[in-house]
């Protein structure tokens, strides 16, 4: 029976064991077997039967070939692995002679590699520019390879930017990830969100949850139109990019909406606000993490389905909807999310743990809340969660619809900070009196301003921090 420690022990004695051993094999999955097994090859292996397996008809043999050639560096032949790569058709094959060629660190091999950068699979252009990365003060190659950033492939533009761009990008701000801005820690500005944004600096909130308006559903809010409305958002959420922390997150609750019909002479109108909404934030650099679904009760909303159930006639059907969206996004970065959980001290992450009993689908099944002044409120169950699983102890949550404070009161609760902005001075001040309610144990007392007060706040306490609008 073929076994890795008797390949090892055959790979030692000789290589002409190893040849051997392949040639007596019937099957294509002992081969792959004895070539995945084979690991480190010493200095003085003899590798042309594995040349020879090239030729092989099974892709994956060949692949396995290709990566034990891989290994020999320097001493690999590349005119057979360049001729292989002519003729391939298998993608996996070509990426592996690729990062061969690569692995050699030829000066020899550069136009080649430059060549590879052609190659309609971006997996292969990705593959070569690590190759050519290896040749680090080589000018003509970087500025050959600064070029790819406009490249159609994100991949191969994120590869370039990581290398050659983003040292050069501005650094944002100055402040520890985990830390934040004292003159926004507890804040409610009673302001049009844009207005109050403008005045923030850079990367100090650590994570964003917010219900906006629904578009004319409400009376709350109204818009010229369905295109002004999403552009105003766009606003809003390009702002809070800039204010939010590196690789932080974003989560947005919407779901589709009606607009009623205004005669029976016309139809009412259906809005898919999550759907038009998420490509003005992609645009504007949220990478799109997740969508989460809050499922509600069937008997908490409205009933659509009356008609069809006495009617059943197809094409007038109308299921209730029971479901609304958290869209999750994340301010893009080229840090893992490692790097953010690393930022936080070991108490810190210790104490910010999520307790048992966390949702592990992404559906969640939760009951709305009806509130008397306001008609759209979250359930403080909705936001506990999302502030457990998405923050850490002592974080600073925006929410730039706060409404009746909400998120403010939740993030309280659950030890983080909160910084609020709400238009309508009704529910500013209906905020005022839930927040205040709500009993502030430590020394940071919450703090409501108007637009004015805000500027002045910050204008005292930041000065030279971001000019003043
Ligand atoms: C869906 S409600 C949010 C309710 C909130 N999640 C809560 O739990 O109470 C949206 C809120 O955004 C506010 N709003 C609308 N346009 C705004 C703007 N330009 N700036 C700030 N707030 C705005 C509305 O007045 C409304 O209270």
């Amino acid at each position: 029976m073929l076994t890795k420690q008797h390949i090892t022990y055959l790979k030692q004695r000789g290589d002409m064991d190893i040849s051997a051993l392949i040639s007596s094999q019937r099957d294509v999955k002992s081969i792959n077997f004895i070539l995945e097994s084979l690991g480190y090859l010493p200095e003085n292996f003899n590798p042309d039967f594995l040349y020879q397996l090239l030729k092989h008809k099974n892709p994956q043999v060949r692949l396995n070939a290709v990566k034990n050639i891989g290994k020999l560096n320097g001493k690999s032949d590349t005119e057979s692995l360049l001729e292989l790569y002519r003729n391939e058709m298998d993608t996996s094959v070509r990426r592996e002679i690729v990062s061969a060629v690569g692995r050699q660190k030829k000066q020899n091999n550069k136009s080649l590699l430059i060549s590879f950068l052609q190659d309609n699979d971006p997996k292969i252009v990705c593959q070569a520019i690590r190759g050519l990365l290896v040749f680090e003060n080589d000018k003509k190659i970087e500025s050959h390879l600064r070029q790819f950033i406009n490249h159609p492939n994100e991949m191969v533009r994120t590869i370039i930017y990581k290398e050659y761009f983003s040292k050069e990008a501005k650094k944002q701000t100055s402040l520890p990830h985990t830390e934040t801005y004292d003159f926004l820690k507890n804040v409610v500005v009673n302001a049009d969100v844009l207005e109050a944004l403008r005045v923030v600096p850079n990367e100090s909130v650590h994570l964003t949850f917010t219900s906006p308006p629904y578009y004319n559903a409400r009376d709350y809010s109204i818009y010229p139109s369905y295109q002004a409305y999403l552009e105003f958002l766009e606003k809003v959420f390009k702002e809070t990019y800039r204010i939010t922390k590196e690789g932080r997150f974003l989560i947005v609750n919407t779901s589709p909406i009606i607009i009623p019909r205004i005669s029976r002479a016309h139809s009412s109108k259906r809005y898919g606000i999550p759907f038009d909404l998420h490509p003005h934030l992609i645009k504007n650099g949220w990478e799109f993490i997740d969508d989460i679904v809050w499922l509600k009760p069937e008997a908490s909303v409205k009933n659509r389905i009356g008609g069809f159930m006495q009617h059943r006639k197809p094409l007038g059907y109308k299921p209730n909807s029971v479901t609304e969206y958290l869209m999750v996004y994340r301010k893009s970065t080229e840090k893992l999310l490692d790097w953010n959980i690393r930022s936080y001290d070991h108490e810190t992450v210790k104490k910010s743990k999520v307790t048992d009993g966390y949702e592990i689908t992404n559906v969640w099944k939760i009951d709305p809340c009806f509130d008397k002044v306001h008609s759209a409120v979250f359930p403080v169950e909705l936001c506990k969660r999302v502030i457990q699983y998405y923050s850490y102890k002592g974080d600073l949550i925006f929410d730039p619809f706060a409404g009746s404070g909400t998120v403010g009161r939740t993030a309280k609760l659950l030890n983080r900070l909160f910084f609020l902005t709400e238009k309508e001075p009704k529910y500013f001040e209906y905020m005022k009196s839930k927040i205040k309610s709500q009993n502030f144990s430590d020394k940071r007392e919450p703090r409501f301003f108007n637009l004015e007060r805000f500027k002045e706040e910050i204008k005292s306490t930041a000065t030279g921090l971001r000019p003043l609008a």
